[in-house]
């Protein structure tokens, strides 16, 4: 592997990583949207998967602007991420019960991936890269976005997943 000579080279490693990440979420969305059966949270959820779609073509975008092929670089925590979410989905469990499990799982990838993008971003800053600075905010825009609704719609499944008193 090369070494890593300046900020620049770590900046290409974290695009990969991210470029990678963005496409393990495509293929893990589809059956957490199968799984969810709050309407809101499978529309929240297909919209998000749609959303994707553009991040990993932003993210060539970025890739152009400093003059770099796209390419990935298989991000495991990523994997982790989606794996535990992915056990949580094979667990015997009540409907709303598992609604907010999905949530839990899709908010830890959401902020895993705001944190990656805000690194990015403050790289690209520092760098004087301004149109990858501008499609990387974009996206992190949209992954925050993503998170509030995520946070609203909890608050009715997390109601209705709450057992009733006396049921324990
Ligand atoms: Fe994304």
């Amino acid at each position: 592997m090369a070494k890593l000579e300046g900020l620049h080279d770590l900046f290409l490693e974290q695009l990969k990583d991210m470029y990678d990440s963005e496409k393990q979420i495509i293929k893990a969305l589809p059956k957490m949207i199968k799984e969810a059966e709050n309407a809101q949270l499978k529309r929240a959820l297909e919209e998000h998967l749609e959303e994707t779609r553009g991040h990993v073509e932003r993210l060539e975008r970025v890739f152009e602007s400093v003059e770099s092929k796209a390419r990935g670089q298989h991000c495991p925590g990523m994997e982790g991420i989606i794996d535990e979410g992915k056990e949580l989905l094979e667990k015997d469990a009540e409907p709303a019960v598992r609604d907010a499990g999905i949530i839990a799982s899709a908010q830890r990838v959401e902020h895993y991936e705001m944190a990656a993008y805000g690194t990015l971003i403050a790289y690209a800053k520092d760098m004087g890269h301004r149109e990858a600075t501008t499609l990387l905010q974009q996206t992190l825009k949209e992954e925050e976005a993503a998170d509030r609704k995520l946070t609203e719609i909890s608050r009715s499944v997390n109601t209705d997943a709450m057992q009733p008193v006396g049921a324990h």
